[in-house]
């Protein structure tokens, strides 16, 4: 058996968590592979929504076990805090047991927060934009060797280690001005550390090659979005993993020659939150349509999402980058009301016309070249098979295909697990 991937290409809440929930039942093994609580994976059924930050998106679905891996980096208190949410709602994965955490995974400390905000504060105005859960500070820990891991929270001398972490950022802290009270915080913390306890542990890199040899199926859940990679995405502008499939290996311990299909998700149009470069950006009326009809502004921390057209060289990238297999279009029923959508398939950069994606966008600006296509100014939001898509969507697909040279394979056209069409 191999591992299948499901990501976001382009600046993350493409809808990863609405279409993991609908392929779950297809598979054993959901895994978690980066990123944080700077995620939110939203996933709605039977007139229910919830939001997920750290837990895989497979989760109500019993037979699936959910596997937080060693790549993510967790936050106690807001995993306790879904937990509790789940619970209230009449979802209880760990007396269920099919939710576990591996020990690889790098812990977020209060301070790794407050280092967050410290950070962006004295960037002014070319802040990142992070979502300031302690996402960067947490992954510099870990490449500088310094971080605490979930298998560390049931050593001996884990109180002694917290104390001597917590010493040097408090050090590095005080070189930004007053360090704020923390204190509640932290009591937060160290209850939400006892809790952590009670969720069974694992080897991620042992449980999901086991399962590979066992003939069991595993999907690879990503989180945030291609271009939000630390290495490949708009540098400095991007979130601090590895967001692409490569962070899939590295973050459950599986070989790169085990990857199977690589789902890459789309909006039908594109979206950033935070900073930095997005050329296809409309910050007129139709960018606030877009904003308004496809509810955009943040799952994690409610802000407005930017808003824009469609960007294919941007998006060939993410394909290249990803190895993708098949595509998955979300969101269409939010242009049901144009008469015409606009598609970027160029940038203007540096006097010539260019179809990829350059190195430097930041300082010097690729202009995009847009071509319109025809809208299908109908509501799709009804339609469940694809005999029913009207002719004028079919054709934006048809052409998203051959631009892409990869099939579209599903077909998002509402937020609830049923609007989900097979093409
Ligand atoms: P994720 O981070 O990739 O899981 O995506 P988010 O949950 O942050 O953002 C996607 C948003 O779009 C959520 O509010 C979803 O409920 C919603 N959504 C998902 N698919 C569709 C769709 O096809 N149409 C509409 N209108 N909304 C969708
Ligand atoms: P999901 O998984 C959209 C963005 C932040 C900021 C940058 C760095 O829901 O798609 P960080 O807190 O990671 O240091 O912030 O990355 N960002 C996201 N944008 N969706 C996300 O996750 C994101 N996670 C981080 O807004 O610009
Ligand atoms: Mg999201």
């Amino acid at each position: 058996m191999q591992v299948d991937v499901l990501l976001g290409l382009q600046w993350g809440d493409e809808g990863k968590g609405k279409i993991v929930d609908v392929f779950c039942p297809k598979y054993d093994l959901i895994a978690r592979f980066q990123g944080g609580p700077n995620a939110g994976h939203t996933l709605e059924f039977d007139n229910k929504k919830f939001v997920l930050n750290t837990i895989p998106s497979g989760i109500f679905n019993e037979d699936t076990l959910n596997l937080i891996g060693g790549g993510v980096v967790i936050d106690p208190i807001i995993l306790k805090r879904e937990l509790d949410n789940l619970r209230t709602a009449g979802f209880d994965p760990v007396g269920k047991g099919n939710l576990v955490i591996a020990r690889r995974a790098h812990l977020i400390l209060p301070t790794h927060q407050l280092l967050d905000a410290a950070s962006e504060s004295k960037m002014g105005s070319g802040k990142i934009g992070s979502t300031l859960k302690g996402i960067g500070p947490t992954y510099m820990d870990k490449t500088g060797r310094n971080g605490l891991r979930v298998g560390d929270t049931t050593l001996s001398n884990f109180t002694e280690r917290y104390e001597k972490l917590k010493a040097k950022h408090l050090e590095i802290l005080s070189h930004y001005g007053e360090v704020p009270d923390f204190s509640e915080k932290e009591a937060a913390f160290l209850s939400a550390i006892e809790f952590l306890k009670t969720i069974p542990h694992v080897d991620s890199e042992h449980l999901v090659n086991r399962y590979l040899k066992e003939g069991k199926s595993v999907l690879a859940e990503g989180a945030q979005g291609t271009l939000l990679d630390v290495d490949f995405g708009s540098y400095p502008f991007v979130t601090s993993s590895n967001t692409t499939t490569a962070g899939a290996c590295t973050g459950l311990g599986v070989a790169p020659n085990t990857i199977g299909s690589v789902y890459g998700i789309f909006k039908a149009y594109a979206t950033r939150v935070g900073g930095g470069p997005f050329p296809t950006e409309l910050e007129d009326e139709t960018g606030e349509q877009l904003r308004q009809l496809g509810h955009e502004f943040g799952a994690t921390t409610g802000r407005a999402r930017r808003t824009g057209w469609i960007d294919l060289p941007a998006l060939k990238y993410a394909i290249m980058l990803n190895g993708v297999t098949e595509l998955i279009m979300m969101k269409a029923d939010v242009l049901d009301t144009f008469e015409k959508i606009s598609v970027c398939t160029h940038y203007k950069y540096n006097g010539e016309v260019i179809d990829y994606m350059p190195y430097e966008i930041i300082t010097n600006q690729a202009e995009p070249v847009l071509e319109e296509i025809q809208g299908w100014n109908q509501d799709v939001t009804g339609i469940r098979t694809k005999d029913e898509i009207p002719t004028a969507l079919h054709d934006y697909i048809t052409y998203l295909e051959k631009a892409l040279e990869v099939p579209i394979k599903y077909l998002s056209v509402g937020p609830d697990r049923t609007q989900t069409i097979e093409l």
